[in-house]
């Protein structure tokens, strides 16, 4: 599918970590006018509520929902409401109500109203500790074990319902952690690689929540953008998967990422402290076989760790600086 005039797309979540950034993108590809950012509180960059509409929208509430889809009558909707994972272990009947209604909220109205096509990211959380976490395939055994991990693996196998039930074209990636120097994320495990690089550019050490050795997958944010795009923009008959798409780019653990900042912050310091997110990032694959979305639709990252280290450096050093 083009991207027309005639597309009009909501996205819930707006003011997330990757919401932010994705409505940047979608309002710089079909026109600020015809990207409508929802969200459950005003995001804090006035960009997203002022370079284009904004609803205030909580996706719990369904008659809301459709009333926000009737006024604009989206023709895609992204939905990227949800609790992350460290979040979602301390709050676990909000987390699974949030992530599970909020997932059948937008696919039910998409169906009712006619929605073409409809966005849903799922994560590296789907799978458990019996996974294999080197390499990890599309298809293997899961058993994740977080609130956000099952819920996640629950609302895959329900879009995939949706898809065949109700014919409904729902697309999903598995994130890595994802990193980026526009947004902060919230309430994650993979979120020391974003906060240790704010550590880095404001000259101070930094205390790191999980173990040295830890190897997860990640990506940098202009590669999920660009993966999502492209999912979202492949002819249907390319996504074979309906499910979730395995999606990866690098791998590394807190002391290659140390040391990949002190190419340029020599003297930067990090101590490690390992909290309960330790358990969590365990569980989780180390790097992620993902040919399923490079044969299907062409996916190929562009970062690898010391190039995004490069980029992310420099940004946030200009954010630094006074206008
Ligand atoms: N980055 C997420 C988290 O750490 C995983 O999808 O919770």
């Amino acid at each position: 599918m083009q991207s027309t005039p005639s597309d009009t797309i909501l996205i819930i979540g707006a003011g997330g970590q990757l919401g932010l950034e994705l409505t940047h993108e979608l309002r710089q590809r079909y026109g600020a006018s015809n990207v409508v950012a929802a969200d459950v509180r005003a995001p804090k960059d006035a960009a997203t509520q002022e370079s284009g509409p904004f609803e205030l929208l909580d996706v719990l509430d369904k008659n809301r929902l459709e009333e926000v889809m009737r006024q604009y009558k989206p023709t895609q909707v992204y939905h990227l409401a949800a609790l992350l994972s460290a979040t979602a272990e301390k709050n676990p009947t909000f987390g699974w109500q949030l992530n599970m209604d909020g997932l059948f909220h937008v696919l039910d109205a998409s169906v009712d109203l006619g929605v073409q096509r409809v966005y849903w990211p799922s994560s590296i959380a789907v799978f458990g500790p019996d996974t294999p976490r080197e390499n990890t395939p599309q298809l293997t055994v899961m058993n994740p074990n977080t609130v956000y991990g099952i819920s996640k693996l629950a609302g895959e196998q329900w879009c995939e319902w949706y898809f065949k039930k109700h014919g409904l074209d729902v697309r999903s990636l598995r994130y890595p952690g994802l990193i980026g120097y526009k947004s902060l994320p919230g309430g994650g495990t993979t979120d020391y690689a974003v906060d240790i690089y704010h550590k880095a550019v404001a000259g101070q050490g930094y205390e790191c929540f999980l173990a040295e050795d830890t190897y997860l997958p990640m990506m940098y944010m202009p590669d999920a953008l660009k993966a999502t795009l492209d999912l979202m923009h492949a002819p249907a008959e390319q996504i074979q998967i309906r499910s979730s798409y395995n999606l990866g780019a690098m791998s590394f653990s807190p002391r290659e990422i140390t040391a990949s900042i002190q190419r340029h912050v020599p003297d930067f310091q990090v101590t490690y402290q390992p909290d309960s997110r330790q358990q969590i990032a365990d569980s989780w694959p180390a790097s992620i076989d993902d040919s399923r979305a490079r044969q299907d639709w062409g996916w190929q990252p562009d970062f690898d760790l010391d190039k995004m280290t490069d980029d992310m450096l420099l940004h946030l050093k200009q954010q630094l600086q006074p206008a």
